[in-house]
């Protein structure tokens, strides 16, 4: 009997499938990160992608304290000093690499990946 290797992200309501065109890596603000919505009320489903230092990540847009979305502004997903994730709600701070909050009510709790992968230059869910 094998387990179920689903990704995380398709527990969420709404999420989209896998090939699924997000934007195109020239199309990413300066920072190098985006948010994206899919659907509406129940079945909304917001992630964001990170382009940083030639390598593509992707979250769910759900912060794991009190399930907010991160960004504090539209696109603005990074600390001041652009070495962690923010979310604005509270304050707390997740490693850029793998989601995980190291400051502020959720620490030690991680952002729900999302795989991403560049097609060319288009940027899907993988
Ligand atoms: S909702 Fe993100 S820190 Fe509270």
């Amino acid at each position: 009997m094998s387990g179920d290797a689903s990704p995380a992200y398709l527990r969420f309501a709404g999420a989209p499938s896998s090939g699924t065109p997000l934007c195109r890596l020239g199309e990413l603000p300066p920072d190098g990160a985006k948010g994206f919505t899919f659907g509406e009320d129940v079945n909304r489903f917001e992630m964001f992608v990170i382009w940083r230092e030639g390598e593509l990540r992707g979250y769910v847009n759900d912060c794991p304290h009190a399930h907010t979305t991160l960004d504090y502004l539209p696109d603005r997903f990074f600390s001041l000093d652009k070495s962690h994730l923010l979310c604005g709600t509270h304050g707390a701070l997740f490693q850029v690499g793998n989601g995980l909050c190291v400051a502020g009510p959720c620490k030690g709790k991680r952002l729900t990946p999302v795989p991403v992968r560049l097609d060319g230059d288009m940027i899907r869910i993988g």
